[in-house]
């Protein structure tokens, strides 16, 4: 089987340019790297901070201090594209200013090409544009811009993809760590954008893996989440007889004080294999987030998701009777061309019978060159806005009453930092990645910590620590 690993020499000729940028730069100079959407993007993020910090930037939250702002977009939804869009667009006032400032903009938005064409004609201050399958050239392309002072714009279009290995990173958090297993996807969901902006499905070495994890645990790394837009394909590009199960329980034999999770299985390759290693081993977190997007057999195919309601809930049944305690989420599209009163109902009352811990629910919006797109029937704004607020309001109850429930109960929790709106409280995650507020001191963030459970509303839970 053919791997997609990049030859080497392709990665040393950009540590060269890195060196070169580096050179050619001034000192001192700082970099603003701005990350919409997913774990994979923020993972991609911090590959493009480890190439800027190589190049001789140091990282700055404050965008008017930036000599070098990059733009990591996501084309998931509408709304994500207008979002970033429109944040572009105030960075025009600054380079009236700095007119030495390199505005950059990446990811998957950007290898559209109708995006990529429209930020040529209309974002003129832009600098360059690379898409997700040229990640890894951009310090070449930097500093193509940097000494000639042209605009520039990458994208392979129809590229199947590559895997870049040995781009150095710079990661966010020094507890927790994304490890990507694979990139692109195959499945061509109707409404979905990623397989063409980010290519075939393709496996890291497993090799590759685990020497990324064994160094992670060695540095203290607390939580590890592998991520890939379909996990449990991994390795079905590379392997005869190595799945993601079998990846999952090599990981699990790398010593540490981690815990491990991945992210996102899709539910017709879920296997009962990968719920008994699950079940099997401590250091996977009892979490799975299981995207379902309808209750209906009628719109998952439609979807085009190869699996039924009858098959996802028989999923469902067996994790829960392997692991009592597991946490479940999920996502749901709301108002999928053609989705019927009847239709909207079988997803209700799905929901009611899984009781999910938490699931996330997004407006079924229009992708261009997906086949969803030019569907007849598209669902009007105002009927998917009222069955998303049904949605939402039956999933409400289930929070509420599930919180409650937790009250009097002991939880570890990962302490991710202070309390966004309280100084003098931490918050953290449990194991079954719920949201814990607590008083305590800022030297516990990065640390696990035992908290009884006093309170318990709609989004979160309250604890002491003991
Ligand atoms: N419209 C709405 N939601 C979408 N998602 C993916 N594509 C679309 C779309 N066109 C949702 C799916 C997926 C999650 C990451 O985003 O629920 O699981
Ligand atoms: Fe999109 Fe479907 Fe691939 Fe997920 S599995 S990235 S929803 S096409």
């Amino acid at each position: 089987m053919k791997d997609k690993i990049l030859a080497p020499e392709l990665i040393e000729r950009q540590y060269a340019y890195m060196a070169r940028v580096r050179e050619w730069n001034p000192e001192g100079l700082k970099a603003h790297i701005l990350t919409f959407g997913c774990q994979q993007n923020e993972a991609d993020s911090e590959r493009i901070a480890g190439m800027a910090v190589k190049m001789g930037y140091t990282l700055t939250d404050t965008v008017e201090e930036a000599d070098l702002i990059v733009i990591n977009t996501c084309a998931v939804r509408e709304h994500a594209e207008l979002k970033a869009l429109s944040i572009t667009g105030n960075f025009k006032h600054l380079k009236k200013t700095k007119k030495s400032l390199v505005i950059a903009m990446c990811g998957c938005m950007v290898s559209q090409e109708h995006r990529k064409d429209r930020i040529k004609s209309s974002y003129p201050y832009v600098d360059f544009v690379f898409g997700t399958t040229r990640l890894y050239t951009f310090p070449e392309i930097l500093f193509d811009c940097l000494i000639s002072r042209q605009r520039k714009f990458y994208l392979d279009a129809g590229d199947e993809g590559n895997i870049p290995e040995g781009l150095p990173v710079v990661r966010m958090s020094r507890f927790k760590a994304w490890v990507s297993i694979m990139y692109g996807c195959n499945n061509f969901c109707t409404y979905c954008v990623v397989p063409y902006v980010r290519g075939r499905e393709r496996s890291r070495h497993r090799e590759e893996i685990l020497k990324e994890i064994e160094a992670l645990a060695k540095e203290g790394y607390r939580e590890i989440t592998l991520l890939g837009q379909n996990v449990n394909s991994y390795g079905k590009d590379l392997y005869e007889a190595y799945d993601f199960a079998d990846l999952l329980s090599d990981i699990c034999r790398i010593e540490g004080n981690y815990q491990l999770r991945f992210m996102t299985s899709h539910p017709k390759d879920a296997s009962y294999k990968l719920i008994d290693v699950m079940a099997r081993e401590e250091k996977i977190a009892k979490f799975f987030h299981l995207p379902l997007q309808s209750g209906s057999n009628r719109i998952l195919k439609e979807m085009n998701r190869h699996y039924t309601r009858e098959h996802y809930l028989e999923l469902v049944r067996y994790m829960r009777e392997k692991m009592p305690d597991i946490s479940i989420s999920t996502d749901i599209i709301v108002g999928f061309p053609g989705e019927t009163e009847e239709d909207f109902a079988d997803t209700l009352s799905l929901l009611r019978e899984v009781q999910y811990d938490n699931i996330y629910s997004f407006l079924y919006s229009k992708r261009v060159g997906t086949k969803a797109a030019v569907m007849d029937c598209q669902i009007p704004d105002d009927v998917k806005g009222e069955r998303f607020e049904r949605l939402l309001q039956l999933q409400n109850e289930v929070n509420l009453s599930k919180n409650r429930a937790f009250v009097g109960k002991t939880m570890e929790i990962l302490v991710e930092g202070q309390s966004k709106t309280d100084k003098n409280r931490l918050t953290g995650r449990s194991e079954s990645n719920r949201l814990v507020h607590f008083e305590g001191d800022s030297t516990l963030i990065g640390k696990r910590v035992t908290v009884r459970i006093t309170e318990g509303d709609l989004h979160a839970l309250f604890g002491e620590l003991i």
